[in-house]
């Protein structure tokens, strides 16, 4: 590509910057590299963002400021019921862990009780679980391929999510272990199929006579909570499961596009055909969705909306666009994918709950195409317009979503930096984008929102839609923040950033009442820096100034930061401590410290014991 790194970066970074935001201070920080040759400014010193700002050392430990206490409320293995089986690591089993919370907390959502309330203080809790790591769960580490049927029996269910009842008395932070809403949801939980591709016989399987009803769901990365009270969570690394040659398959395109590898990386497809790519290819069509669930009804079956498209999903995250229809952000996570949003034909509607659960099943999708002049154009992947049609394979709507991927291809879809977590700030209503890194991208593959080659740091991007509209097909961008070590020349750090509070790997964001953005790392040790939680200012003179809120212990990455209402209560999931460590010998022993305990996944709540909000 003929225009240089630092050409792109300034044309992306200048508009903005020197046009609206006016002050020398945001002139200085709008300049590649300024973090290096610019002289330090003091912080406005108006921000609300006034915690002390914390260090940056790897340590064994979870840290937050001075006035801050941090209650570790879910770990790996607790009883979430009241009569539940006591955690032993050194006798663990499926139907102990089927009554337990699983393992690698990832997305968590605060639902407030009652439904329908803002309430900040008595809630569901919704918690991902990710994947397992074996090598800290289990006595002797075994290697993830080799777990015998009873582990791998238990590995399966330690997938999926966690639906908790918690309330705040006391100072403390409370499960309800008798509480009617207590629900394990697992690779056997039974689900459905719902919007286009439901019922296409590509997803008739074996365990799916009519394409409908399907079982299951894992890889459960990010997520978002819709005003209507339900909860999206996304499947992302669901080709880790399966395994074996697809090479007869028909539908053997599909699955080399989604990254489905014959050697195995978990031990399922040796104990169960359901994951054995050689006998049962088209399971896999059955994963890589959104699925949606209802929380507050304890019985409902979870839904995989088809309409929001199959890939790698970090998460989605819905906006109630002015006119009342539902806008969906979503990020493909792996190098060189894509960019989605959603937007439905129906409107919601605050005071009918029942009319909003199924307004995911109409609608259209887009990708993302990134231009040099600030734009950014949403694609509709829509069967028989531009290319999706036969002739490329498309016979319907299933196959554009069940291939989203390959439509997005031949949309010209920009290739992202692994695009994991996208929201849309309450305050402003522009969406943000984490970018999290990649660093197989090459000085050919440049393009104006990823111009770093080798980008092992991320980056962070700002999208404004039109007049605040966020169903219009065309919105226009900026490069919020280029992530790497503080004196990196081609990172664009505010002048005020501390020397401790640079940022690496940006993965999951929140965002408080006040529109302040909180960003967590996955990827910051690489940098030999702790992982952690950062916050900023997304205008003004502190705009992109990051500040370091916690750090987290070895071997850990920071995932589904979610504030409470009020702001009072932070949330965040400490996922795989001591991970690259084992079992015997972990890096650390987070967060119980007992010489007979691994380190645990945790869900950590974060607040102020004076009551203010967090941040302040
Ligand atoms: Fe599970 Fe996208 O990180
Ligand atoms: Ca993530
Ligand atoms: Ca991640």
């Amino acid at each position: 590509m003929a225009v240089s790194f630092a050409e792109m970066v300034q044309r992306r970074l200048s508009r903005r910057e020197f046009l609206k935001a006016g002050t020398a201070l945001a002139a200085a920080a709008a300049l590649p590299g300024c973090g290096k040759t610019a002289p330090t400014l003091a912080a406005s010193g108006k921000s609300a963002l006034t915690f002390t700002e914390q260090s940056a050392e790897m340590t064994t430990q979870l840290e937050v400021p001075p006035g801050y206490q941090a209650q570790v409320l879910l770990k790996w293995g607790d009883p979430l019921w009241a009569d539940g089986p006591a955690f032993d690591p050194q006798q663990q089993s499926a139907e102990k862990q089927q009554l337990q919370f699983g393992f690698n907390n990832d997305f968590i959502g605060f639902l407030p009780l009652p439904l329908g309330s803002s309430n900040s203080e008595h809630g569901l809790l919704v918690v991902n679980h990710e994947y397992t790591n074996s090598a800290t769960m289990w006595p002797g580490s075994p290697p993830d391929t080799k777990l015998d049927k009873a582990q791998t029996d238990t590995d399966i269910v330690a997938h999926g999510l966690s639906v908790v009842e918690i309330r705040y008395q006391n100072g403390q932070w409370q499960q309800i272990k008798n509480s009617a809403y207590t629900r394990r949801i697992t690779p056997l939980t039974p689900m459905q199929i719902s919007g286009p591709a439901a019922g296409s016989s590509r997803l008739k399987t074996a365990i799916s006579a009519d394409a409908v009803h399907t079982l299951g769901t894992y890889g459960n990365c990010a997520g978002g909570v819709t005003p209507w009270g339900t909860v999206l969570t996304g499947e992302e690394n669901i080709d880790a499961m399966f395994a074996g040659d697809y090479s007869q398959s028909s539908e053997y395109d599909s699955l080399k596009r989604f990254g489905m590898e014959v050697q195995p990386q978990k031990s399922w497809a040796r104990h169960y055909p359901r994951w054995d790519l050689s006998q049962q290819p088209n399971e896999s069509l059955h994963m890589g969705w959104i699925v949606e669930i209802d929380p507050y009804d304890p019985n409902s079956t979870p839904k995989k909306r088809t309409l929001l498209g199959r890939f790698k999903h970090e998460g989605a995250n819905v906006f109630i666009n002015a006119d009342g229809r539902v806008v969906a952000y979503m990020g493909d996570d792996q190098k060189f994918e894509y960019l989605y949003k959603f937007v439905s034909s129906g409107r919601y509607q605050p005071d009918n709950r029942a009319a909003n659960l199924d307004l995911l099943d109409s609608g259209t999708l887009y990708c993302a195409r990134f231009d040099a002049d600030g734009t950014v154009d949403w694609l509709p992947l829509q069967f028989g317009e531009g290319p999706l049609q036969a002739a490329n394979g498309f016979h319907s709507q299933a196959d554009v979503l069940i291939d989203t991927r390959k439509a997005a291809d031949l949309l010209g879809a920009t290739p992202m930096d692994r695009p994991e977590d996208v929201e849309v700030n309450p305050a402003n209503g522009a969406v943000y984008v984490m970018l999290t890194k990649n660093a197989d991208r090459t000085d050919k593959q440049l393009n104006p929102v990823n111009p770093r080659a080798r980008n092992k740091a991320g980056q962070i991007v700002e999208l404004v839609p039109p007049k605040g509209d966020h169903t219009q097909n065309s919105f226009a961008w900026e490069l919020f923040l280029l992530a790497g070590r503080r004196d990196d020349p081609s990172t664009n750090y505010h002048p005020a950033t501390a020397v401790s509070s640079w940022i690496a790997c940006p993965d999951n964001c929140a965002f408080d009442s006040q529109g302040h953005l909180w960003v967590t790392s996955d990827g910051a040790e690489d940098f030999g820096i702790a992982e952690g939680v950062w916050a900023t200012e997304v205008s003004g003179p502190d705009r992109a100034l990051m500040r370091r809120f916690l750090r987290a212990p070895v071997g850990s990455e920071v995932c589904g930061p979610f504030f409470t209402p009020n702001d009072q209560h932070f949330f965040c999931s400490i996922q795989h401590p001591g991970s690259g460590s084992s079992f015997e010998q972990p890096a650390t022993r987070w967060p119980d410290f007992d010489a007979t305990l691994p380190p645990r996944p945790a869900v950590v709540v974060i607040n102020r014991p004076d009551g203010k909000v967090v941040g302040s």
